[in-house]
């Protein structure tokens, strides 16, 4: 837990509540190594939980209310608990939607006091959605005294983005903030839920390149791409994606359009890269690993249609600089943030030289930083000393 932030926070939980936290929350950030755009065809992804994360300070009140002030936002919120009613939208719909699915899926809901900040780049690519909504279902477990296991946070915190907030999200960002492991990867079947953990070859570094652009409309191509990946299944006759194969894709008796025959297309090579991914991993086989992070991004950039200029220019600089193994776009796309794959010795020299080359292209400053692994969310409960 980050010492100086959680301080802070418990600070201005006293400031503002006059009294202190009992338990402080983390949940990560996430950075996707590959199988991206597959979770919601059931198919296969590798996230790694980040050191950037959701903090939480907060206890529990007998009123059946949350009280919630946001650092980021400079903002406060009630929520009746009793009477969950949609609202416009912004980050208090969050909290509603956690409190209305943890209802629905028969968990109790208890009033807490909470103080909430993150330090995840909104919007880039880096799910500091899923975080908030997988530290305010712990807030809620917490003061409702029950154990609910990653599993089902993530379950409960997908719920509420899709039914209440109405973005057609997978489930892969949501179970490595709860599920996710210091210094291993996650490799998650996204129909069966089942994950293993896969240790990260400790000869590289993961850097993200943010290009620090934001695509507004991010929400309607990310769910016209639900749409198509299930029109393109029910025209092969198969329920996901994942039950696809390039014999049936192939097939001239199945027509499917050209651009649903991209989309499917990318679906299929990517599941397959993320097993070659892995294999990669545990032989520490960084070159294989690098390549075939520049294959999904091709395939994402030309298949699936969801990177951006700033992106394509971020990974084509990224792959020229000495040490680079490669790199590709990360999360939802369209903007937001870069991966790549760099040799540890060359970590310093890595940052300075991508980034002017950046610069020099777009006259953007970018945000270059290197990833640290972290562990899915956890709780503390503080204990305070008596003349505290
Ligand atoms: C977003 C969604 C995830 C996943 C990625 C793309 O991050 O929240 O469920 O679909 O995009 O891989």
């Amino acid at each position: 837990m980050d010492t100086k932030r959680s301080t802070t926070l418990t600070k201005r939980f006293q400031e503002i509540y006059g009294r202190k936290p009992k338990f402080l929350i983390t949940a990560p950030g996430r950075i996707n190594l590959i199988g991206e755009h597959t979770d919601y065809s059931d198919g296969f992804v590798l996230p790694v939980a980040i050191h950037l994360n959701v903090l939480i300070a907060m206890g529990p009140i007998a009123s059946h209310t949350v009280q919630i002030f946001s650092v980021d936002f400079e903002e406060s919120m009630a929520i009746d608990l009793g009477n969950l009613k949609k609202g416009p939208n912004n980050w208090g719909e969050y909290v509603k939607a956690i409190a209305w699915a943890m209802d629905i899926t028969g968990y109790p809901l208890k009033g807490w006091q909470g103080v909430i900040a993150g330090n995840i780049p909104i919007g880039a690519g880096l799910s500091s959605s899923a975080a908030f909504q997988v530290a305010i279902t712990k807030a809620f477990s917490l003061v409702g005294d029950v154990d609910v296991e990653p599993t089902k946070i993530a379950q409960i915190a997908r719920k509420s983005e899709i039914d209440w907030v109405g973005v057609k999200v997978g489930i892969m960002d949501q179970l490595v903030s709860a599920a996710g492991k210091k210094d291993h990867a996650v490799l998650l079947d996204c129909r069966s839920l089942d994950f293993e953990y896969v240790p990260i070859p400790d000869q590289a570094s993961y850097f993200v390149l943010d290009t620090m652009t934001r695509r507004e409309l991010t929400q309607s191509a990310y769910n016209q791409r639900h749409e198509e990946v299930a029109e393109a299944a029910r025209l092969l006759g198969v329920q996901t994606l994942r039950d696809a194969t390039m014999e049936m894709l192939d097939n001239p008796s199945i027509s499917t359009s050209p651009t649903l025959h991209k989309r499917t297309k990318h679906v299929l090579t990517e599941n397959e890269r993320v097993q070659k991914f892995r294999a990669a991993m545990q032989e520490g086989d960084l070159n294989q690993m690098g390549q075939l992070l520049n294959a999904s991004h091709k395939s994402l950039r030309d298949n699936f249609e969801v990177s951006s200029k700033s992106l394509n220019l971020f990974v084509d600089l990224a792959t020229q600089q000495p040490g680079c193994y490669g790199a590709r776009m990360t999360g939802a796309g369209f903007g937001g943030c870069a991966l790549a794959l760099v040799d540890s010795k060359n970590d310093r020299d890595f940052i300075t030289a991508v980034s002017e080359a950046y610069h020099l292209k777009t006259g953007i400053h970018p945000h270059v930083f290197k990833t640290m692994s972290a562990d899915g969310v956890n709780a503390i409960e503080l204990v305070h000393k008596k003349e505290d």
